[in-house]
């Protein structure tokens, strides 16, 4: 019997408006191979079967772009953006059509994330309750003050940074926006909310190909990361 795969929806924030790549096009609509960034991170997500739905949180003058990239793609659903990230996923949650066993949150600006990672989060969310993708530091973690001088040399084995996409059971994401909202909070990332429920989350290990696109090197970097795993003929 093959082993158990729930289905799962995607959230992808893309309503972010910055672009430390240059010029005034934010990252997640930047040409890669021709096609949007956010073109990309929709396939990575709606090849995959078990998926039954694509959130897309966008900003209006942006919907027109967004809804070309997701064109020809069931269960797609547009959502406006928010002021901040988690505004956003508010908003997708909010707009939601299925009642998935798993929700992901993936941010749009990272478009060469693998099957491989998307399946082990979703598997990994479904037995712990919520899983996020992270690695390793390979640098020296130093703490500063506010004239640059250093307070702290942070054990880094003890530290990964995290990456999307971020799995969780839906109630389990419902309640954390829930409780994030109702108590003012405002997270880095979902699972920090999920943290401050108390409920424990669970790592996998993250891939350095999937990278968020933040600098003008990043774009050069994902099109080569994505080439090369093409099949070849
Ligand atoms: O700026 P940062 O890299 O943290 O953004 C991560 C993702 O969140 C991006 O895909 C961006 O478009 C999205 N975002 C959003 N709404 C905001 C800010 C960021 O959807 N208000």
């Amino acid at each position: 019997m093959p082993p158990f795969f729930p289905s799962f929806a995607v959230i992808l924030p893309a309503a972010g408006s910055g672009s430390r790549v240059g010029g005034n096009v934010p990252k997640q609509y930047l040409p890669l191979l021709g096609k949007p960034v956010l073109w990309h991170s929709i396939r990575a997500f709606s090849q995959m079967e078990e998926c039954v739905e694509v959130v897309v949180a966008v900003n209006p003058e942006w919907q027109a772009v967004a809804e070309e990239c997701g064109a020809g793609i069931e269960r797609m659903t547009y959502v406006a953006g928010g002021t901040e990230r988690q505004h956003s996923i508010a908003n997708g949650l909010l707009g939601l059509r299925t009642t998935p066993e798993i929700i992901l949150v993936h941010d749009a600006a990272r478009p060469c994330v693998s099957r491989r990672l998307i399946t082990q989060v979703v598997q990994s969310a479904a037995a712990h309750g919520a899983a996020i993708p992270a690695l390793p530091i390979a640098e020296t973690v130093k703490r500063v003050d506010a004239n640059g001088a250093i307070v702290a040399t942070i054990p880094r084995h003890e530290l990964r940074t995290a990456q999307t996409p971020q799995g969780f059971r839906r109630q389990l994401l419902l309640s954390a926006y829930a409780h994030a909202t109702l108590h003012n909070i405002l997270g880095t990332d979902d699972s920090s909310l999920v943290e401050l429920l108390g409920h424990p989350v669970q790592i996998v290990e993250g891939e350095l190909a999937n990278l968020k696109i933040t600098y003008p090197d990043d774009v050069r970097k994902a099109e080569a990361i994505l080439v090369e795993r093409k099949p070849h003929p």
